[in-house]
Formats: structure tokens, sequence, C-alpha cells
């Protein structure tokens, strides 16, 4: 089964000579869950910038993980929490799974690493294309494409800005 759509071509308009071509990028539904062990996770670190406070978490587990210097294995997820004017906003998400690079083109790859956008009822952002997600965190490709890597060494239980 498919389990994502990639860009579709919506419109193409030929007006006299000129030719208009109008891509509409549709969001994609992916592999990525909603987390459904939101209390059992670890904030480690997050951010403030002007009316958004982000929390940042991830398992226990996981973070003892990374700080180990060991490789993030398949099922595990980050999870970015975006409060704007106190109120919940929305949830990034990132999981890996065995394999799941292969859903994507070389170019777009961020090794077996997906990413969703789930506001905060649970749904899917379906005008969110996660291939912007995926480049700006290629970025830090060399570390397993984690922003916060620094922030998790550094964190020994209190959140770490
Ligand atoms: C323009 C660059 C950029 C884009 C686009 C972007 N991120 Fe990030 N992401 C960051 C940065 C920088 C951080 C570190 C925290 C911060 O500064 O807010 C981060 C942190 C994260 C984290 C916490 C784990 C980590 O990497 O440290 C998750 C999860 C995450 N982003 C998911 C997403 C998702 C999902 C999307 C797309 C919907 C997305 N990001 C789009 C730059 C980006």
């Amino acid at each position: 089964m498919k389990l994502f759509i990639k860009h579709a071509l919506c419109a193409v308009a030929v007006i006299g000579s000129a030719t208009f071509v109008a891509w509409q990028v549709h969001a994609e539904t992916n592999r990525v869950k909603f987390p459904t062990n939101l209390d059992e996770l670890v904030h480690y670190t997050g951010r403030e910038r002007g009316d958004s406070v982000t929390h940042i978490k991830a398992t226990q587990t996981l973070i003892d993980t990374v700080k180990a210097g060991k490789p993030v294995p398949p099922g595990s997820q980050f999870v970015l929490i975006d409060y704007r004017d106190g109120k919940l906003y929305r949830y990034f998400v990132m999981e890996k799974g065995v394999n799941w690079g292969a859903d994507y083109d070389e170019a777009r790859r961020t090794g077996d690493w997906q990413f969703q956008w789930f506001w905060a009822d649970g749904s899917v952002n379906t005008a969110e294309n996660t291939s912007r997600c995926q480049s700006c965190h290629q970025g830090v490709g060399d570390r397993d494409f984690l922003f916060t890597a620094s922030e998790i060494e550094a964190f020994h239980g209190t959140p770490v800005n």
C-alpha cells in the first residue's frame, strides 16, 4: 500500500501563448504516528520565541541512548510540542523506522527518519509538505538529523535551554 502521496500537479492553464503551471504542494500522510506515550516523555529542552514556547521531549531511554553515543534505534520518536500564548498549538514529530528512508528519493532522505506535523487534536496538518522538515534537518545529518543533540548530552534532569 502506498503510504504517502507525492507532490501533485494541480493545475495547468494555457492562456493565449503563455503557459501557467500551478504546482500545489499537497500534504502527505506518512509512517509517523501520533505519539501514544506523551505522559512518559521527558522534557529535556525547549525554546521561547515571541508568543511560542516549545517543549522538546523523548523517552528517558532514548535520551540515555543518545548520551551514550549509541545509534537511535528504529521505533524512536522525538516530539516538539509548541504552545502559543499558553495554549497547545501543534506537535512536530520525527520518528525512525527500519528502512523508512526508502520511501523517499535519495536527495530528500533523512536517514530512516520521517517527519510529521500534528495539530493539537492529533490530526495531520494537510497543508504541510514534510519535505521542508527534511530539507532543514538534513543540515544536521552528521548528528543523526537532530538539532538538539548537544542539549541531550547536557541534560541532567532540568531542561536545557
Ligand atoms: C528551517 C529549519 C527547520 C524546519 C523547516 C523544521 N525544523 Fe525541526 N528543528 C529545527 C531546529 C533549529 C530545531 C531545534 C529546536 C529549535 O530551535 O526550535 C528543530 C527541532 C526539531 C525536533 C526536536 C528534535 C531535534 O531535531 O532536535 C523535532 C521533533 C522537529 N524539529 C520536527 C520537525 C518537523 C516535524 C518539521 C516539519 C513540520 C520540522 N521540524 C521543520 C529546524 C527546522
